[in-house]
């Protein structure tokens, strides 16, 4: 239920009267999911939210009665939302379907409504439509803000103004960025808090929805192979690659005010980390699964400085095609320091990780767009090849890469005997690659936490106390950063970024995978 709730209100609907007026209790009802995207004129609702919303109507994931709006500032009839959102839905699960048809089943389901963010009437109109809509089921509301974090306060406020006990749910999905620093973060949780229940706030992170991160902890905890070797004992560094092969065209005016730390490193990466790290939960439930992540970042040693290395991308021509810096984009402040690129080494101070550098890597306008995990591990003790056939593989050491994106796989390196009358020995793959081994279309991140979203299952999204944990890790670094104005180094669009980052990763004895 919702916070400061009185009566009629779009966080706290009366639906009790409609039960009642029917003689029904809530729990012999119907129920229906009213969908509000706020924002919804914007790049993600078009890009993520209704494609995948879309894409749990077609395979039936979402319940027999719901209704999508769609709510932001511009003016747009129904008709012209769903002319905007049919335009980005895509038949991808099952080309040879009556595709179409179902597309329009599913617009006939969308709506707009055009209002302000800070406007309670707005809202209370909003409410009106939604009630209509719900035709006295019990009303379950899901508001996803798609829209600048500043106006996250405005939008709960404005909806929750007039709230009343009610017996359906509502949550809210916020996007990130959940702050730019501790003291931010916090505000905008304490804000939120105002008008919502903890349990209310989904905060996603939607590298948690993607198949391979997901898949983590059943390859830890469901392998008995991989568990025992999980630790400092046997693995030498763990690192965290994020690379893209574009730089921040048309998203410079947002990427300016965070940065690749902020926009990927304390958020996706830090997250993948914590997984990678945590201890084996008591159950798969949500709260003892954020329980252990929270206990790994809370045994993190902040950031410092010199473990860090950042760079930033700057014109390069190649082929005869010219490619921009990032200063080159008129969204970005000239001269900004802002890093497109960043490398850090940081530590676990616990029993498991105690010394083991996981490095993280991430950036823009680089070579290759991928997103790994690669465990080194150590090496064989003793020399017994090297002293028998002379070869040196005893110190070629196992590699396990989960490979998040793109073509998702998880492979060992493992030496192995070249096949032949010699002993020749060679390193090669166990390879379990994705699209050979499944047939089926892999979901989009956004799918999975919508419908967990849906299904109240918090599992995938960040808790506060998380929150808190991972700005307390990277807001001194930050601060220093831009308090000593300390320049990025710069490298080429579509390089393998800065030297810097070799350098880091020597410190620890460690190559770049
Ligand atoms: P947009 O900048 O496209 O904003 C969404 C909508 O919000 C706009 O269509 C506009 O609607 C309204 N809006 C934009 N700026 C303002 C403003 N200053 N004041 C009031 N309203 C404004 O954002 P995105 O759709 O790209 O992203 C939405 C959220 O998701 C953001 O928090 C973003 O950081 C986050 N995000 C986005 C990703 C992406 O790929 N786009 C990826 C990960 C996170 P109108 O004018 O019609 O009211
Ligand atoms: C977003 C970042 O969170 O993730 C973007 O703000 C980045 O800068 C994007 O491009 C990457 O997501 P994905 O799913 O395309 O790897």
């Amino acid at each position: 239920p919702s916070k400061n709730v009185e009566n009629g209100g779009l966080f706290g609907l009366s639906s009790e009267e409609y039960g009642h007026a029917i003689g029904l209790d809530a729990s012999e009802r119907e129920s229906t999911v009213s969908i509000t995207v706020v924002g919804a004129s914007g790049d993600l609702a078009k890009k993520k939210i209704f494609p995948a919303l879309f894409a749990l109507y077609y395979e039936d994931c979402l319940p027999k009665h719901f209704t999508i709006f769609g709510y932001a500032r511009s003016k747009m009839t129904d008709a012209e939302l769903r002319t905007m959102v049919s335009k980005t839905l895509t038949c991808r699960i099952d080309k040879s379907e009556n595709c179409s048809e179902k597309m329009e089943q599913f617009l006939k389901r969308c709506f707009y409504h055009s209002g302000q963010y800070d406007s309670e009437e707005n809202f209370a109109e909003l409410d009106k439509k939604l009630k209509e809509h719900e035709c006295g089921r019990l009303p379950n509301r899901l508001f996803y803000l798609s829209i600048p974090p500043n106006i996250f306060i405005d939008v709960v406020k404005s909806a929750s103004q007039s709230g009343s006990s009610k017996d359906g749910w509502t949550r809210v999905i916020v996007e990130k960025p959940f702050g730019r620093d501790s003291q931010s973060s916090a505000a905008l949780t304490r804000g939120l808090k105002q008008y919502l229940e903890e349990d209310q706030i989904f905060r996603i992170d939607h590298y948690l929805g993607k198949e391979l991160v997901e898949n983590l902890s059943i390859l830890r905890f469901s392998n008995l192979v991989f568990e025992p070797l999980w630790s400092r004992q046997y693995i030498r560094n763990v690192q965290l690659i994020f690379s893209e092969d574009f730089g921040t065209e048309g998203r410079g005016g947002y990427f300016d005010n965070y940065g690749i730390i902020r926009d990927i490193m304390q958020n996706h990466l830090l997250q993948i980390l914590a997984l990678f790290a945590m201890e084996t939960p008591v159950s798969m439930d949500a709260e003892d699964i954020r329980n252990e992540k929270v206990k790994v970042l809370r045994s993190m040693k902040p950031l410092q400085l010199e473990d860090v290395v950042i760079g930033q991308y700057k014109s390069h021509t190649k082929g005869g095609v010219t490619y921009p810096g990032y200063t080159d984009d008129k969204t970005v402040p000239k001269g900004s320091l802002t890093p497109t690129f960043a490398a850090a080494a940081l530590f676990i101070d616990n029993a498991r990780w105690d010394g083991v550098p996981f490095l993280m890597k991430a950036g823009k306008a680089l070579h290759n767009r991928r997103t790994e995990i690669r465990v080194q591990f150590r090496h064989v003790p003793g020399n017994l090849y090297k002293r028998s056939f002379g070869t040196d593989l005893d110190r070629a050491t196992n590699e396990l890469v989960i490979r998040v994106q793109p073509d998702e796989a998880i492979y060992l390196k493992i030496n192995n005997k070249i096949p032949g009358l010699g002993m020749r020995l060679d390193r090669s793959n166990l390879n379990l690659l994705y699209a050979s081994r499944y047939s089926k279309e892999i979901p989009d991140a956004y799918e999975r936490l919508l419908l967990d979203a849906i299904e109240g299952e918090r599992r995938l999204f960040i808790r506060s106390d998380e929150l808190d944990a991972a700005w307390e890790l990277f807001t001194p670094l930050l601060k220093e950063l831009e308090e000593k104005k300390i320049g990025p180094e710069l490298y080429p669009y579509g390089s393998r970024g800065p030297v810097g980052a070799h350098y880091l990763a020597a410190n620890y004895n460690v190559r770049w995978g």
